[in-house]
């Protein structure tokens, strides 16, 4: 898909052939920017609010021909109520923008409005986000009846000099949002575990700060990560345990911040088999990997002074003569046995040897991503991702740089007394709740085995890391969001 480049103009200099603003409902009340635009376009806008045609509704857009400013045609973005225009409201405005004109629009100026109540800057990054991640195109696979977007600009008009930075710094976590939405829509028979690692090494020549190191299932065997390996083994598709290495030029600090992620390029649930009902959509359960290399990505580029090590658990799960079963006893890397019940239960056993290899790397703080339980989609449904920690300022970071990032999460609770739900009679623990409550922190807990020392935190991304149907806000497209880009990028650039 074409990439769309982001600059920031004066509000006088714009060469577009779309000039785009953003308005409230009711629309007969214009904010400021809009009102002037509408004022050198002779009143069209207005008309159109008196006569009901422009609302101002939530993620709705109007597209006027209008000669104005050298562009041809007005976009308007609806913002909806102004005590909820808010951060994701701009979002969603810009979104229902980009996909009214990406077909025939080549570039879009956007003019950002003083008198609305979001502040500039984050209205420039809110914008770019809306249209870098609302013009995304998950048919990439279709080889007739699809048309390029023309789509290829979008220039930030406002008047204040400080919004060149951040608006740049959003198109660049967009962009590598919309790459890890490629990696999580594509089928378990393009992206195995192999290529996975293949496409993590193709970082390295774009970002030369970066290195990757992808260890094979007889390496992993060696290592002891007998809970990684004993989910691989099913597959014809080795798995790899695939670590990226970020060193900066310069390092503020000592932390060295930890992304783990899972990436089961398939999930049938293996021995104790998934219904067949949507289980293509079980080509997601790499999200996590996905987001994680695609933060990677993000924060080379944009040369965050924080040393990072990645390490992403690429396995497929599958059924099969050599497939773990239930009842086996596994031994992971750090000595610790694990009785399996359910061999569905297979992010939480991936991500076992990778946290015990982040920390054993010298990560001090660690967080990882994993479309762990279906518990989770219950509870939070895809609009936010549960945060578990055994560290509280560790969780707020994380969830402040949700709130800014547009990533959401929510705190749950990670409680020593919830242990006893995965304690075994035969081994340190099992992989499975015992009962059917909880089945969210049962998972964290056992996670919490394998973190050791230090701050760590568990993000279960299952509900919003990919949609079986349109949100209705920015993220309308069916399939992956890139969920995750964008917090881990925020909370790296935080620690910077
Ligand atoms: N990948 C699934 C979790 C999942 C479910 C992600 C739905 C996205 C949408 C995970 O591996 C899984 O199968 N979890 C089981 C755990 C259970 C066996 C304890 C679940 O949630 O049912
Ligand atoms: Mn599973
Ligand atoms: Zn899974």
């Amino acid at each position: 898909m074409t990439e769309i480049d982001v600059v920031v103009a004066r509000s006088g200099e714009i060469e577009s052939d779309t000039v785009a603003v953003a308005v409230l409902e009711p629309a007969t009340e214009l904010p400021r920017a809009a009102a002037a635009l509408d004022e050198r376009a002779g009143g069209r806008l207005a008309e159109l609010a008196r006569e009901g045609e422009l609302t101002g509704r939530r993620d709705s857009a109007t597209v006027v021909h209008a000669e104005v400013d050298g562009a041809r045609r007005i976009a308007v973005g609806g913002l909806g109520d102004r005590d909820a225009a808010d951060a994701d409201a701009f979002r969603t405005a810009a979104a229902a923008v980009a996909r009214s004109v990406k077909r025939f629009a080549g570039s879009i100026s956007w003019l950002l409005d003083e008198s609305l109540p979001l502040p500039l800057e984050e209205q420039a990054r809110a914008v770019v986000d809306g249209v870098t991640l609302g013009a995304y195109e998950p048919g990439r696979w279709k080889t007739s009846g699809v048309e390029e977007p023309k789509l290829e600009r979008l220039v930030l008009a406002g008047d204040d000099a400080g919004l060149d930075g951040p608006a740049s710094r959003a198109a660049v976590v967009a962009r590598w949002t919309n790459r890890a939405r490629d990696l999580s829509n594509a089928p378990a028979n393009e992206l195995t575990p192999e290529r996975l690692a293949e496409v993590a090494q193709e970082l390295t020549a774009e970002q030369p700060s970066l290195s990757v190191e992808a260890i094979g299932l007889d390496r992993a065997r060696e290592l002891g990560m007998g809970a990684f390996s004993a989910v691989a083994q099913g597959s014809q598709n080795e798995g790899r345990m695939i670590v990226i290495r970020y060193e900066p030029e310069s390092q503020k600090g000592d932390t060295v911040l930890g992304l783990v992620g899972k990436a089961i390029t398939f999930d049938t649930g293996g021995i104790s088999i998934k219904p067949s009902e949507r289980m293509e959509e079980m080509k997601h359960d790499m999200s996590g990997g996905a987001a994680v290399v695609g933060a990677m990505g993000a924060i080379a580029e944009l040369e965050l002074p924080v040393q990072t090590i990645a390490v992403v658990a690429a396995a497929e799960n599958m059924p099969d003569g050599s497939a773990y079963r239930p009842g086996d006893i596994l031994t992971a890397s750090n000595g610790k046995t694990i009785e399996v019940i359910s061999t569905d239960a297979e992010g939480r056993l991936v991500l076992a040897d990778a946290l015990v290899y982040a920390r054993g790397e010298g990560a001090t703080h660690i967080v990882d991503l994993a479309t762990l339980t279906g518990a989770m989609v219950v509870a939070l449904g895809d609009l936010y991702a549960g945060v578990f920690a055994n560290d509280d300022g560790w969780r707020d970071q994380i969830l402040a740089a949700g709130a800014a990032s547009g990533d959401r999460v929510w705190p749950m609770p990670l409680d020593a007394r919830y242990r006893r739900m995965i304690d075994s009679e035969y081994a340190d623990m099992r992989n499975t709740g015992k009962w059917r409550m909880a089945g969210a922190q049962a998972g964290a807990e056992l996670l919490r085995e394998f973190a050791g020392e230090g701050p760590w935190a568990h993000v279960d991304i299952a509900g919003p890391a990919s949609l079986t149907y349109g949100r209705g806000d920015y993220l309308s497209q069916k399939g992956g969001t890139g969920y995750g880009v964008r917090l881990l990028a925020e909370l790296a650039s935080r620690l910077a």
